[in-house]
């Protein structure tokens, strides 16, 4: 089927989409939408596109009438039947809903009013969850079942959407409702810690919630509950600091604050930061960071350990590699013959922090010592002789992130995550992946995904040796099979045969510092001399500037050509 994929950005769900609906071959093209500033251009894009169905996984535009009305056009709402809004999820998660979903529905004039293709009803998390954590797990897992269920209807000619008032509304009380103000966002840090970390997270990771912290007005982030030590300070003092984040006293207790955006002095969108690179008074005591927010943690099981990594937005900075290096090289050394690394839920890495390098008063600097310190844990991990490596990609991946991961001399996915192994900020890369990524998928197959930069899914993954299995979705499943697949690493025998055939090929194997030293050569012009325009892509990206065209490669029916699926 010819399928026009219309939408506002090719975010982590269209990709997921784009992925799963070229590997089941149709042909597939996207438009994104604010690229045409009128109406008629993006019709015109649209008929020359001449599709057979159009589905808008992610839109915030209106789709022009003339295209809904000529094409089966479908709207992926995050929401259950009959509810509609711009705010779904964040008047789910602020009103602590116990059952949410998704649902498919034709695009007509009234925003979310159309019949409805499919829908599916999701559990929420008991304890208030971060919207974009909600939008990329039960959410997009939901929008990709209705999505498979869309395409078959959409090739039955007998089938014709149901309108909404003939159907069940299986969340009660939900109808139209409008986009939340910030207003209604607001919180008093006189709250309790609860309330306070249920808004955050309904905000989180845009628009985020204004608020005034030691006198500065700023969007806050990346919330957890912590337990407050000692005597009561006036609600909305900072208390303690820990990792990157700070930790507020409220009514109750103390919420831990991650990040942070501070409007600029125009009033503008400031940058979104590590908490404690805006309140950096030194004076701050440090506390035990709550095990939500911790940047590292690592559990032991019989002769394997568990290295989990939590950072915000996968960005790593130069100070989070450093701390990660820590627990990184202290997990290595133990007497364990396996360690796995892996993530959150929500994150696995996204390599290098670009809204710190932009920050920085020296930004060339700063992005130098950034790569220097994600390629020690590269290195750390590709140098190791003790131990077998093993990397679980739990949340999706891009760019230095997935490098990292291909680090490890086993790599591991769970099901559902997109990688982007690529870097298209016009930086050549490094974290070895001159060395790891050909080694696991062969030079031209590295060179093909170096330069085509097009997203895969876990089976793509899979098919060409980027990981060498693939997990539950399922988080504790997930969890249970990383633990059983690890085990059997390091059962006798094959354990033996592994590290033999490790050792053996390390011993033939230039240095890591070898393939680093090639890769930083590159990078020290596209760093330095601003070769190939890092300066303004990283603008664009951390100011969120909208693209100016649909990047060719996935605006084009170029899917039989790329060879991955
Ligand atoms: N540094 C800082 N922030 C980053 C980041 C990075 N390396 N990678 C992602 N983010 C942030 C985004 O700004 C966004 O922030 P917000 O939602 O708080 O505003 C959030 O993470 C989600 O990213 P987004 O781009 O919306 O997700 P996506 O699923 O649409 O796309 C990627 C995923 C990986 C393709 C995309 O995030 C990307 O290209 N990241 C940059 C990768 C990179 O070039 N790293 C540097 C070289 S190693």
């Amino acid at each position: 089927m010819k399928i026009l994929l219309l939408v506002s950005a090719f975010n982590g769900l269209t990709q997921r989409a784009w992925c799963a609906l070229r590997q089941a071959g149709h042909d597939v093209t996207v438009e994104l939408a604010p690229v045409y500033e009128t109406p008629e251009e993006l019709t015109a894009k649209v008929y020359a596109s001449a599709p057979e169905i159009i589905l808008c996984p992610f839109l915030k535009h209106k789709v022009p009438e003339d295209v809904w009305r000529k094409w089966p056009t479908i709207i992926i709402h995050p929401g259950p039947i009959g509810d509609r809004g711009p705010s779904s999820l964040d008047y789910a998660i602020m009103e602590g809903n116990r059952q949410w979903g998704v649902t498919a529905l034709s695009a007509v004039d009234e925003m979310d009013a159309g019949p409805v293709w499919a829908s599916r009803i999701f559990p929420m998390p008991s304890e208030p969850i971060a919207k974009a954590t909600l939008y990329n797990s039960a959410v997009a897992d939901a929008a990709m079942s209705c999505i498979e269920e869309v395409i078959e209807k959409a090739a039955d000619p007998q089938f014709a959407p149901i309108p909404q008032e003939e159907m069940p509304q299986p969340v009660p009380h939900v109808g139209t409702r409008p986009l939340i103000r910030r207003a209604e966002r607001v919180f008093d840090w006189e709250n309790s810690a609860v309330e306070i970390v249920r808004r955050i997270r309904a905000a989180d990771s845009s628009p985020g919630v204004r608020t005034s912290i030691d006198g500065q007005t700023v969007h806050v982030y990346d919330a957890a509950v912590g337990e407050r030590r000692g005597r009561r300070v006036p609600p909305g003092t900072i208390v303690g600091r820990g990792d990157d984040a700070i930790a507020v006293a409220t009514g109750d207790n103390l919420v831990w604050i991650g990040a942070v955006r501070r409007p600029t002095d125009c009033g503008g969108d400031g940058i979104k930061l590590p908490a404690t690179m805006i309140f950096n008074d030194p004076s701050i005591p440090e506390l035990p960071v709550p095990e939500g927010l911790r940047q590292t943690s690592y559990v032991r099981e019989g002769d394997v350990g568990f290295l989990t990594i939590r950072t915000y937005n996968g960005a790593m900075s130069t100070a989070q590699c450093a701390r990660i290096a820590s627990s990184l090289k202290e997990a290595l050394n133990q007497d364990t013959k396996a360690l796995v690394v892996t993530g959150t839920p929500a994150f696995f890495s996204n390599g290098v922090h670009l809204n710190v390098i932009e920050a920085a008063e020296d930004p060339s600097a700063e992005a130098w010592d950034n790569i220097h310190a994600i390629n020690e844990l590269c290195s750390a991990l590709v140098s190791c002789t003790d131990q077998l490596t093993i990397s679980a990609f739990s949340a999706n991946a891009g760019a230095g992130g997935v490098m990292f991961g291909l680090s490890a001399d086993v790599v591991l996915a769970r099901d559902g995550v997109v990688l982007n192994p690529y870097y298209d900020i016009g930086l050549y890369g490094s974290e070895l992946h001159t060395f790891t990524l050909p080694r696991r998928v062969s030079p031209p197959t590295a060179t093909k995904l170096l330069t085509e930069k097009l997203p895969v899914n876990t089976d793509q993954a899979a098919t060409i040796g980027l990981v060498d299995a693939v997990g539950p979705r399922e988080w504790n499943e997930f969890r249970e099979w990383l633990s059983r697949m690890a085990n059997a690493y390091v059962s006798p025998q094959r354990y033996d045969e592994t590290m033999a055939t490790k050792l053996q090929v390390m011993d033939n194997t230039r240095p890591a510092s070898y393939y680093e030293a090639h890769e930083l050569s590159e990078m020290a012009k596209d760093i330095f001399d601003n070769r190939s325009g890092f300066d303004a892509s990283r603008a664009d990206f951390v100011y969120k500037r909208p693209a100016r065209q649909t990047p060719p490669q996935i605006a084009q029916h170029r899917w039989r050509l790329s060879g991955l699926s």
